[in-house]
């Protein structure tokens, strides 16, 4: 049996893989922020099937809370087979963390850093491993500034969210190419643009957008969640790493997406903003 974890698994993209997941037998580790919505979770995954659930809190917006789950997988879990990075939020005012971070690159970019820096050990012991992230076709048109990485300038939702789901693919890139030959898989994903409730959170005038996209062309949950699913367990997927999926199509990322020493600078740079570095 597999351990499976997935971070934002309270609803959205992130529960209905689980509940996919679930389907195969294996054991979920579903972490969220709300006890109440990882309980109601907890429920649903574990009459999809799963061979056990287990429920984790943690506050992506918060190093100390990100520490203290790191902790508890390693205290709990042998091994670790999937980890899937997940959790992210759009943020249309520019808010900032209790670390001093903008919210949105605190949350979908250093919070999926972070958590992955300190169980890679647990993954390549588990070998073979995967561990995923979920990113966004948004990240073409995104840039990378690291003079002010979270928009004290000419903050924008959009922009924000773009710069954190690049930040998405670099990072799984230049983690791949560090864990070649460990047979721990790395590879991040735009799951489409699926109908979930990521797009409340957009501002007004946007709405009506929305409200049409829904009708038209929106993913339902379910076949977001497929993506993750298919990327977490199909053998299919076994030994590809270092890419970047539309659904479950690989496919070619941004060029900055591609740019190695952009990813490697960026995995410095986060290090030092997560207190990683010496
Ligand atoms: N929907 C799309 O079209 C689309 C497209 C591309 C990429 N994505 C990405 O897919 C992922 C899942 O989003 P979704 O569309 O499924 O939206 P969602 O339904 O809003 O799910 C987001 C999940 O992340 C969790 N989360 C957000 N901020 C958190 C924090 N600070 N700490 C802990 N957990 C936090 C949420 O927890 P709560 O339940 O407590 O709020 C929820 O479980 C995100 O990374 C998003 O950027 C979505």
């Amino acid at each position: 049996m597999k351990t499976i974890l997935i971070t934002g698994a309270t609803s959205g993209i992130g529960l209905e893989a689980a509940q996919q997941l679930a389907a195969g037998g294996d054991r979920l580790v579903l972490v969220g922020r709300n006890p109440q919505k990882l309980a109601r979770t907890a429920e649903l995954v574990e009459a999809a099937g799963a061979g056990g659930v287990d429920t984790l809190e943690c506050d992506f917006s918060s190093q100390s809370s990100i520490r203290q789950l790191a902790k508890s997988v390693l205290a709990q879990y042998d091994r670790l087979d999937v980890l899937a990075n997940n959790a992210g939020g759009y943020h249309k005012e520019r808010t900032e963390t209790a670390d001093g971070i903008e919210a949105t690159f605190a949350v979908n970019h250093l919070g999926g850093f972070l958590l992955t820096e300190l169980l890679t050990d647990l993954l390549v012991q588990s070998a073979p491993a995967r561990i995923l992230f979920t990113s966004s076709v948004l990240h073409f048109g995104a840039t990378l500034d690291f003079d002010d990485l979270g928009f004290a300038q000419g903050y924008t939702g959009e922009k924000a969210y773009s710069r954190s789901k690049l930040a998405n693919i670099l990072y799984a890139k230049a983690l791949a190419k560090r864990l070649a030959g460990t047979r721990v898989t790395v590879n991040a994903f735009h799951p489409g643009a699926v109908d979930t409730g990521i797009w409340d959170s957009i501002p007004w005038f946007g709405q009506p957008l929305v409200s049409i996209a829904k009708r038209l062309f929106m993913i339902s949950a379910a076949e977001g969640g497929y993506t993750l699913a298919y990327l977490a367990a199909d053998p299919e997927v076994a030994e590809v790493t270092g890419e970047y999926f539309q659904k479950n199509r690989n496919k070619v990322p941004s060029r900055r997406a591609q740019d190695d020493a952009l990813g490697q600078r960026l995995c410095e740079v986060s290090a030092a903003m997560v207190g990683l570095t010496e």
